[in-house]
């Protein structure tokens, strides 16, 4: 069974001209998106202590997650790159956020398609950035990367799918994917993940 959906636009030309002419920005703000993404993991265990069918999967991607950020940041180091010392506002996920439903088991469904689009743009956009790159070592570790987040992306709908019908979850992921596009369009393009 299809365990994702495509997502509603591609990342248009433009976003990926702006991240190779300002790569080290590019990896300023992708490692902060690790860092995110370990602790978006790490909330749904704090929020949904109840879960347990999910935690073990939740505890693992946060690992990942916080893998990638280690290994970002040894590639900016090797480079001479500090961490962002101011972090901006994240609109796309703000503005995704402000989508969710209030009540329990919407707000929790709501969560879940959220990270699996966020995940599954990151895919989209690290194999863009496999693409572009020429030196083989960074080519692998995107390539690896955007493996490991469509894989991410799989992940939360399968969790979903422990305490909602296909349907009722795969309709939500549909309507998250749509405004998801929305949202990405109607953001400035720069060099960053979103
Ligand atoms: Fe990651
Ligand atoms: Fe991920």
């Amino acid at each position: 069974m299809k365990r994702n959906l495509e997502l509603s636009v591609p990342s248009p030309p433009t976003w990926i001209e702006a991240v190779m002419a300002d790569f080290s920005s590019f990896l300023q703000d992708h490692a902060d998106c690790e860092r995110k993404a370990s602790g978006f993991a790490m909330s749904m265990v704090a929020k949904y202590p109840d879960r347990t069918e999910i935690i073990p999967e939740l505890i693992e991607t946060a690992l990942e997650e916080m893998e990638h950020f280690k290994l970002v940041y040894e590639r900016m180091a090797e480079r001479g790159i500090t961490l962002a010392h101011v972090i901006p506002k994240d609109l796309y996920i703000e503005r995704l956020m402000d989508l969710r439903r209030n009540g329990r088991e919407e707000h929790f469904l709501d969560r879940l398609c959220i990270g699996s689009v966020v995940e599954s743009r990151g895919a989209e956009r690290f194999h863009l950035v496999e693409e572009a790159l020429e030196d083989s070592d960074m080519k692998r570790f995107y390539k690896m990367l955007w493996t490991s987040e469509a894989k991410h992306g799989n992940l939360y709908v399968n969790m979903a799918l422990h305490y909602f019908s296909e349907e009722d979850v795969y309709e939500r992921l549909q309507w998250f994917n749509e405004r998801e596009g929305e949202i990405l369009e109607r953001l400035p393009i720069r060099a960053a993940l979103h």
